[in-house]
C-alpha cells in the first residue's frame, strides 16, 4: 500500500507537493478556532492555497454535530464546490472526523486531506479512514469509513500544545506499542514526558502511525483485527463519559491510559498477561497521568456505562485484551464481578 501518512519537516513543501499531485479545481480549508489561531498562519500564504476558501467552525467535541456539518455543507454548496474540489481538514480529531464526513457525503464524496495539528489526532483520528459526527448524545453515531487521500503530520504544530495535550496524545502511542512488539513497548517506556524531545517524538510518531496503518490495511472496517485498536477503550470511554457527568472532564488520552491499566490488569487475571509489564504501565500512568478520582460508590455507574459501549455484541461487554505484549485477543468478555475486581485493583493504586 502507498503510505497514506507523511510525517514532514517542511509543511509548506509537503502541502505544495500533495496539492500539486491532486490538481483540484478549488480548495476549501476547514479549521476550528484553535487551529485557525495557532496553525493556519503557518500555511495560509503557501502559493497553492492563496485562493482557498476558509471555513471555520467552533472548537470542541460538543460541536462535532449535525449543525456544524450543515454549516459546512451549506458553505460548500453556496461557494460552488464540485466533485473536483479538495477539502483540507486542518485541526485535531474533531476537525478531521467531521471534515472527513462532510467530504465523504458532499455530492456523494469529494477528496480530502487531513493535516493533524494535535498529537492525539495525528496518531489516532487522522489516519485509518474513520469519519463521523456525534448524534443524540452518542459519540461518532453517524459516519462512514473513507480514508483521506493523504494525511500530513508536522511535528512543529505540537510545540504549541500544552503538556496535558501532549500526554493525552502519547497515550494512544502507548496503546500502539502494547499491541505491537516488546521493542516498541521499551521505546515508549523510555520516552521522557517531563521534557519532550521533539526529534525523538518525530521518530516515535512515525513508528506509531505505521503500527496503526498496518492493522487498518488488514481490516479497514473493524470486522476483526482492527479491534486491537480498542485496547483500553472500554474502560476509557466509561471514565471519560463519567468525568463529564460529574463535571470533572478529563482529556481522552488520560482516560485511555487509565483504561489501558484496567484492561491490562484484566488481561493479567484472565489471560496471564505478565505482571512485570503491568507494573511498568502502572508506574508510567501514576508518574505522568495521575489517577482518576472515583470511589466504590461509582462502580455501578461505570459498569452501566460499559454496558452501553457500542463495541459490545449481544449483551456482553466486549474487550480487546492481551495475553502478552503484541499477543492480541479480540472479542473477550468479563463478568460484572471481574469488572468490579479491576476497579478494586485500580483504586488500591
Ligand atoms: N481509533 C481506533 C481506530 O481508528 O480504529
Amino acid at each position: 500500500m502507498q503510505q497514506q501518512t507523511i510525517i514532514c519537516t517542511d509543511i509548506r513543501k509537503a502541502v505544495t507537493e500533495v496539492v500539486g499531485k491532486h490538481e483540484p479545481e478549488d480548495i476549501f480549508i476547514l479549521t476550528d478556532d484553535n487551529s485557525l489561531h495557532y496553525c493556519f498562519p503557518l500555511v495560509k500564504d503557501i502559493a497553492c492555497l492563496k485562493d482557498a476558501h476558509l471555513i471555520n467552525i467552533p472548537a470542541g467535541d460538543e460541536n462535532k454535530n449535525i449543525d456544524s456539518a450543515v454549516l459546512v455543507w451549506k458553505y460548500l454548496s453556496e461557494n460552488g464546490a464540485t466533485r473536483k474540489s479538495l477539502i483540507i481538514n486542518l485541526g485535531g480529531g474533531m476537525i478531521t472526523d467531521i471534515g472527513g464526513f462532510v467530504a465523504s457525503t458532499f455530492k456523494r464524496g469529494i477528496e480530502y486531506i487531513n493535516i493533524s495539528t494535535t498529537l492525539l489526532g495525528a496518531v489516532d483520528a487522522a489516519t485509518g479512514g474513520k469519519t463521523g459526527i456525534n448524534f443524540m448524545g452518542l459519540k461518532n453515531e453517524i459516519g462512514v469509513f473513507n480514508p483521506a487521500r493523504q494525511v500530513l503530520i508536522y511535528i512543529d504544530f505540537f510545540k504549541t500544545l500544552d503538556v496535558q495535550n501532549l500526554r493525552s496524545g502519547f497515550a494512544e502511542m502507548v496503546k500502539h506499542a502494547l499491541i505491537d512488539t516488546r521493542e516498541e513497548w521499551q521505546e515508549v517506556l523510555k520516552f521522557n514526558l517531563d521534557e519532550v524531545d521533539f526529534e525523538l517524538l518525530h521518530t516515535l510518531v512515525d513508528r506509531s502511525i505505521r503500527i496503526k496503518e498496518k492493522v487498518v490495511e488488514i481490516d479497514p472496517k473493524e470486522q476483526n483485527i482492527r479491534k486491537a485498536l480498542n485496547l483500553g477503550h472500554t474502560f476509557a470511554h466509561a471514565f471519560e463519559t463519567f468525568s463529564y457527568r460529574v463535571k470533572r472532564p478529563v482529556l481522552h488520552g488520560y482516560a485511555v491510559m487509565w483504561g489501558l491499566l484496567c484492561e491490562l490488569y484484566l488481561s493479567h487475571v484472565k489471560l496471564g498477561f505478565p505482571k512485570e509489564e503491568l507494573l511498568k504501565l502502572k508506574y508510567m500512568t501514576k508518574a505522568f497521568y495521575g489517577l482518576f478520582d472515583f470511589d466504590c460508590h461509582d462502580y455501578e455507574a461505570l459498569y452501566e456505562l460499559m454496558t452501553h459501549d457500542k463495541k459490545n455484541e449481544s449483551k456482553e461487554i466486549n474487550f480487546t485484551l492481551l495475553s502478552d505484549i503484541g499477543e492480541i485477543q479480540i472479542n473477550q468478555t468479563a463478568s460484572k464481578e471481574e469488572i468490579f475486581e479491576v476497579l478494586d485493583f485500580y483504586l488500591m493504586g
